[in-house]
């Protein structure tokens, strides 16, 4: 049997192994996937160790990305635009090969699942930390018409455009200097979610046509979600499809093999 993991700090409501499980019981792949938990500062010292004893791949969370990119010898063209990876396994000569499959997880949810294009529309994202950079390094590839980036903290907006501005036409915002209106798709990359808070948006930001999705999800509607259902948004989607789906993708990268998202996110939506 082949070992999978994801390692995070907590990890204790990851929702990883459930998935994986459910990949490998379709697919007919014998596996074990297990959530654990890793403190601070043990990191490196756990996937040495992890892949010295037989494991096959792991997913990594928060706070470990940026650690994971860093100890990985190679890494794929998108975890080297995301700065994180997600997705480790032993490659060719031995060598800890990283990827990053969020950004392809929130498109393929976008566009396969919901029938959102990103290819000429105006894109809104919130938040210019990880979560932002990682979906950057995919939606960059998809020739949106363009993307402002709204964050609290302008020099981090503006880091993000100095990247990946040079591919598509981007601007950085700080909500003080932010006056667009009408986007097509809006995109909550905060961590405001967690702690039940709203990013300050006026209504005028939704036009008829909007989808506005947030990374996160919760068993409730997230405060976003609830925001921009009431503010009548075309679509209000939230993140557990983009998590069954960069799990996929890890998937596929490990066994060769592509499951089926759909039924997987049908069994875990509450
Ligand atoms: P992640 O890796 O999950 O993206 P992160 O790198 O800590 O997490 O980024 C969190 C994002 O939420 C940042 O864009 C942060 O804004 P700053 O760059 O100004 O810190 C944003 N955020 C967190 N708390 C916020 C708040 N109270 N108001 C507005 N934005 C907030």
């Amino acid at each position: 049997m082949s070992l999978y993991a994801v390692v995070g700090n907590p990890i204790e409501h990851s929702k990883s192994p459930q998935i994986h499980q459910l990949f490998a019981e379709q697919t007919g792949q014998d596996l074990e996937y297990l959530a654990i938990k890793v403190e601070a500062g043990g990191f490196a010292a756990f996937i040495s160790k992890y892949f010295a004893d037989g494991g096959k791949g792991l997913n990594v969370t928060v706070p470990f990305k940026e650690a994971a990119f860093a100890l990985a010898d190679y890494h794929a063209p998108r975890a080297a635009l995301a700065k994180s990876v997600n997705t480790l396994f032993i490659g060719d000569e031995e060598t800890l090969h990283g990827d990053n499959t969020d950004g392809i997880g929130l498109v393929n949810d976008l566009q396969q699942n919901n029938s959102v294009s990103i290819q000429g529309n105006r894109i809104l994202m919130l938040g210019a930390g990880g979560a932002i950079r990682g979906a950057l390094a995919e939606l960059v590839n998809h020739q949106p018409a363009s993307i402002t980036i709204l964050n609290r903290t302008l020099s981090k907006a503006e880091q993000l455009v100095s990247e990946f501005g040079g591919l598509i036409d981007m601007r950085a915002r700080d909500y003080g200097s932010f006056d667009e209106t009408e986007f097509d798709l809006i995109i909550n990359g905060t961590s405001l979610s967690l702690t039940g808070e709203l990013p300050e948006l006026e209504k005028s930001v939704l036009a008829g046509n909007t989808c506005c999705y947030d990374m996160m999800y919760g068993i409730e509607d997230t405060v976003f979600v609830a925001w921009a259902k009431h503010n009548g948004a075309a679509l209000a989607l939230d993140g557990l499809g983009m998590l069954v789906e960069q799990a996929a993708v890890s998937f596929s990268i490990w066994r060769g093999v592509h499951p089926d998202t759909a039924p997987v996110i049908a069994a875990l939506r509450p």
